[in-house]
């Protein structure tokens, strides 16, 4: 490759874009960083020069593949086992007891954990570890820990789980005799029952894809994200601590590293401190349920859904069925006036759902199902989940026949915790489209997450076979965002031996 010098206003520009990409920030200090990083990208993808590779990445040609070859040039992948010492006490001695405790009693004991910016797998293994060693009865629990990063590269290594030296510098010989085997060429295996709590996938911080049913990023009790923030831009590293407390459950954790705290400034967030090690608890907010105890908790008469069949024409995914297509806005009635609600009984087709919309009373909106559905994403964005699930039940209303309605009911619903009810709306928008491949990825995890894993596997052979038939490029609707290409890999990591 020819060696080029980048212009300082074009490396500038490019760091903007970098950021808006990946979240990552060079400040002038780490300039050369960014100048190395871009250059053996180029190099590696088969550019021959580095001029032509900044530009081609900022038409956003870039592939997936291409992206994560950017990714791994660009990120640092330093970590290893029991990485800051104080932290697992206080999780082995504070925050794991208290949610143990908080379990007691109920009948699925059930754990979320989310080790996000996981690198090659030490730190999520360390938290199965710091489980296994605590919880007095493992088996009796389901704990699920999800490993997330960027770099595809290091998401491969993490799920061999072979490790060297290295990687044990700070881990008491004693755990890593009990917890791994050695292999024959000086590396050590994690052990089979530490292993199988952990699934990796693939996921970029920046993106919109959390919380959402689709990367099972929903009511986590404790989310890791260290030495992760300290390398985002302003922003994107505000919008990140956004989305985790809302992929936190109520009373949920999330830490950082040591230096990050001044990152998880957040209303929704109160600094609790254990020994020296400060972590923060969110606080219940907008709905009142107990993190994952959403199985036990019945939801409102108001909020049920009436799952009878619908006697329609179902259409494959990306075309609505006729009778949506061409939709007019239309005058939705609250259920507080009588009249309004005699008429919209009378409108309503043998057969369907019956969902009431819980809303002030006395007030008219004229909104078309779109504006209403585009509410309550914006309120659900917000935090704001009761406002979200009332302007989405309007919009079910107001058009009973799209899936995408119950889909984005059904988030709302998980959000709150409500998972029986979840469940039902995406019953709903498969009924009324089969190939809704994101209701089939959404009742897949959901079901993981109950146990059940039969139906989980149906639910993702289902999507995968979907989503085979689409292109790995397009952009998937309703999905903020995630590429068919994605969903697939994502898919694929649920699926054993794909
Ligand atoms: C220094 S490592 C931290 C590993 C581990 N959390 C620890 O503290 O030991 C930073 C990790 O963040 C990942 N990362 C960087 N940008 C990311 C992004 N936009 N989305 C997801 N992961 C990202 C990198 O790939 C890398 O694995």
């Amino acid at each position: 490759m020819t060696r080029t010098e980048i212009p300082d206003q074009l490396i500038s520009t490019f760091n903007e874009f970098i950021s808006s990409l990946l979240g990552l920030h060079f400040p002038h200090k780490r300039r050369q960083e960014l100048v190395r990083g871009v250059t053996s990208a180029a190099q590696d993808l088969g550019f021959n020069d580095v001029l032509s590779f900044i530009y081609f990445v900022m038409s956003k040609e870039l592939s997936q593949e291409q992206l994560g070859i950017l990714t791994h040039h660009l990120t640092i992948g330093e970590t290893y086992f029991f990485r800051d010492k104080k932290l697992f006490q206080a999780l082995e001695n504070h925050i794991i007891p208290q949610i143990v405790m908080s379990r007691r009693g109920r009948t699925r004991q059930h754990l979320r954990v989310w080790s996000a910016g996981c690198c090659t797998g030490e730190e999520p293994y360390s938290l199965a570890i710091a489980f296994d060693r605590v919880i007095p009865a493992p088996k009796d629990w389901r704990i699920n820990i999800l490993a997330t990063d960027i770099n595809e590269g290091f998401l491969q290594k993490a799920r061999q789980g072979m490790y060297s030296e290295w990687s044990f510098r700070a881990l008491p010989d004693h755990l890593k005799q009990k917890y791994f085997r050695q292999g024959d060429d000086c590396r050590f295996e994690i052990s089979h029952d530490i292993r199988k709590m952990v699934t990796f996938s693939r996921l970029n911080l920046v993106d919109r894809t959390y919380p959402s049913p689709l990367t099972d990023t929903e009511r986590m009790d404790v989310i890791l994200c260290r030495n992760v923030l300290m390398y985002f831009a302003e922003e994107p590293r505000a919008q990140v601590v956004n989305r985790f407390c809302r992929s936190l459950a109520p009373g949920g954790w999330l830490v950082l590293s040591p230096s990050e705290g001044d990152f998880a400034r957040h209303s929704g967030l109160v600094p609790v401190n254990f020994s020296g090690v400060t972590v923060f608890r969110k606080t219940v907010q907008d709905q009142t349920y107990p993190a994952c105890a959403s199985a036990a908790v019945r939801l409102p008469d108001h909020l049920q859904l009436q799952t009878t069949q619908l006697p329609i024409n179902i259409n494959r995914y990306g075309e609505m069925p006729d009778h949506v297509k061409g939709r007019r806005p239309q005058t939705v009635s609250r259920p507080g006036k009588e009249a309004d609600r005699e008429a919209a009984k009378a409108k309503k087709p043998v057969g369907l759902p019956d969902i009431q919309v819980a809303l002030p009373k006395d007030q008219t909106v004229s909104l078309d199902a779109d504006s209403l559905a585009c509410q309550a994403r914006e309120c659900a964005d917000a935090g704001r989940l009761t406002e979200a699930g009332d302007w989405c039940r309007k919009a079910i209303q107001a058009e009973k026949l799209n899936p995408a309605n119950y889909y984005l009911l059904s988030s709302i619903l998980q959000e709150q915790g409500f998972m029986e009810a979840s469940i039902k709306a995406l019953k709903q928008a498969i009924y009324l489209d089969p190939g809704f491949v994101l209701a089939h990825v959404a009742l897949g995890h959901i079901t993981r997450g109950f146990g059940k894993l039969d139906d989980s596997l149906r639910h993702f052979q289902s999507a995968l076979t979907l989503l085979k038939s689409m292109n790995s490029e397009d952009v998937l609707p309703y999905s903020d965002g995630l590429t068919v290409g994605h969903l697939v890999d994502l898919v694929r990591s649920m699926i054993p031996g794909e």
